[in-house]
């Protein structure tokens, strides 16, 4: 059976912002201590107490944006007990992640030690070439301890926080962009309820704006923690302003939304399983959707984007008592490119997107251990897809088979895709999500296409093939025949694998 792709190069979404290839690490488990951090005098390779081996994997990927400290750990998280000489910072508890488990164990530190700190964070950043993106302590804090948080980062006056980060060894502020006010302030953030939190994230937007105008460098762009139900968010943007506020003022940058998709098992999990966690992404896709809903009836006239900064699987074996690891298969990965095509053709909307979580934790894209670090094959998807980022996107149309589930709503396309320009060049990702087929797809472009290329990852290999230090190799991607004709271009597509094709038009 043929699958058809038709891409409508002149039909423009929007630009695809480098933002949406973007990733979290928080202070759970072995993300940060053990995966990113080792600490001086560790026996690794490292840079400035930074792991060598997984910041080379990650600056590969050119990785847009880096969220940090959480999670649920930026809402007990006191900024500046982690800046300073090491020696002097206070270890503290880590209240979120240390439920049931002893203080640590092999390799997971579930008290804080902070050292890993704000100036660790920027300097992975600046070994990434990634933007930082911090989260500010609604919960706990308040809206000073976020503003000298603030003029700590950004200020070039002469005052004590900014002498600090001087005497701290930083001359030059860091003028970060991106400020978090609170994370899943509906839950773990404070159980809030949406009035309160619209108070507060009125109070606090309200000062870091103030404080942008005197004395700090580079634009600040502020993240609202929305929800997945819309009256909440509703009510919410009603607080912070109503619907007059957002014509005169820019209060909000970004409305924030979370999303996990829960599986029955990690590994070994039958076919029926396989689609219907690759069906749980529409619901990635309803949820923009709905918040598009809510900025179009309170901020219509406003540029306030779409950020989904904690996404991916969440297999039941990932448990607070494990620091949230879990096995990972290739179905991650085909939901990972499912993911990210939605999220490209909602270019015009989504102007972030950060998987949960970098290293070690959840779906993952490196995983370590005491001497190694190795790309999962959800890494192999960003690097595939990383062609798209500062792209246009433009229209597609799949023209593909079903495969039946529950209710009609819910069946699942065999075939994802998204398309972008950049000059002659459109670039077209796609999945073949049939378990056991291969399928001939036939890619139509409106102009004549001259040449094309494509990639391909994990042809001939098992879904549920799980991934190991030993056998991280063996997910690359490889090329892929193309045939190109007058009328399409074809490609016999292998099952479960992800395609990169670039055409040249
Ligand atoms: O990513 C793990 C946790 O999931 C985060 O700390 C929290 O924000 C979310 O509930």
């Amino acid at each position: 059976m043929t699958e058809q792709i038709y891409v409508r190069e002149t039909q423009p979404i929007g630009r695809i912002a480098p933002e949406i290839y973007g990733h979290f690490a928080e202070h759970l488990g072995r993300c940060i201590y053990g995966g990113i951090w080792a600490g001086e005098g560790s026996p690794l390779s490292t840079t400035d107490g930074l792991r060598d081996d997984t910041i080379e994997l990650l600056a590969a990927l050119d990785p847009s944006v880096l969220r940090w400290p959480g999670g649920c750990f930026a809402e007990d998280y006191c900024w500046e007990d982690g800046v300073g000489p090491r020696h002097d910072r206070p270890r503290r508890r880590n209240l979120w992640w240390a439920q049931g488990r002893p203080n640590e164990t092999d390799g997971g530190v579930f008290e804080e030690p902070n050292e890993f700190g704000t100036d660790e964070f920027m300097r992975t950043c600046e070994l990434l070439d990634a933007e930082p993106y911090l989260a500010a302590n609604v919960g706990t804090g308040t809206a000073r301890e976020a503003m000298n948080w603030v003029e700590y980062c950004n200020s070039d006056a002469n005052t004590a926080y900014t002498r600090r980060r001087i005497e701290n060894g930083h001359e030059e502020p860091y003028g970060v962009t991106y400020w978090g006010i609170g994370n899943e302030t509906y839950g773990c953030g404070g159980n809030y309820d949406p009035d309160d939190y619209g108070r507060d994230y009125r109070t606090y937007a309200t000062f870091i704006r103030g404080l942008e105008r005197s004395g700090c460098v580079g634009n600040i762009e502020l993240v609202a923690c929305g929800f997945i139900e819309p009256d909440w968010n509703r009510r919410f943007m009603e607080t912070v302003g109503g619907k007059s506020i957002f014509e005169h003022t820019t209060l909000i940058d970004h409305l924030s939304v979370h999303r996990y998709i829960s599986t029955v098992r990690s590994t070994g999990f039958t076919t029926e399983q396989y689609y219907k966690s690759l069906a749980r992404c529409a619901d990635i896709e309803a949820d923009i959707a709905r918040l598009t809903e809510t900025l179009a009836e309170f901020a219509p006239s406003s540029s306030i984007g779409i950020i989904v900064d904690e996404w991916g699987v969440w297999h039941p074996e990932a448990t607070f008592q494990n620091g949230l690891e879990q096995a990972q298969t290739t179905r991650d990965a085909l939901v990972a490119a499912a993911c990210l095509d939605i999220f490209n053709t909602n270019a015009d909307m989504v102007t972030m997107a950060n998987l949960a979580q970098t290293v070690n934790v959840l779906q993952c894209v490196v995983q370590t251990d005491s001497e190694e670090a190795w790309p999962t094959q959800t890494y192999q998807v960003f690097d595939l897809y990383k062609d798209h980022m500062d792209s246009m996107a433009v229209r597609t149309t799949v023209n593909t088979g079903l495969h039946e589930l529950v209710s009609p709503e819910q069946d699942l396309p065999y075939v994802s895709a998204s398309a972008s320009t950049h000059e002659s060049d459109v670039f077209i990702t796609f999945s073949n999500r049939h378990h056991d087929e291969t399928r001939t797809v036939e890619i139509k472009t409106e102009a004549t296409p001259n040449r094309a290329s494509a990639e391909i990852l994990f042809a001939g290999t098992a879904v549920d093939k799980v991934l190991t230090a030993a056998n991280a190799d063996s997910f690359t991607s490889e090329p892929i025949d193309v045939d190109v004709e007058n009328e399409g271009i074809y490609l016999d597509v292998a099952p479960t694998s992800v395609v990169g094709l670039h055409v040249e038009i």
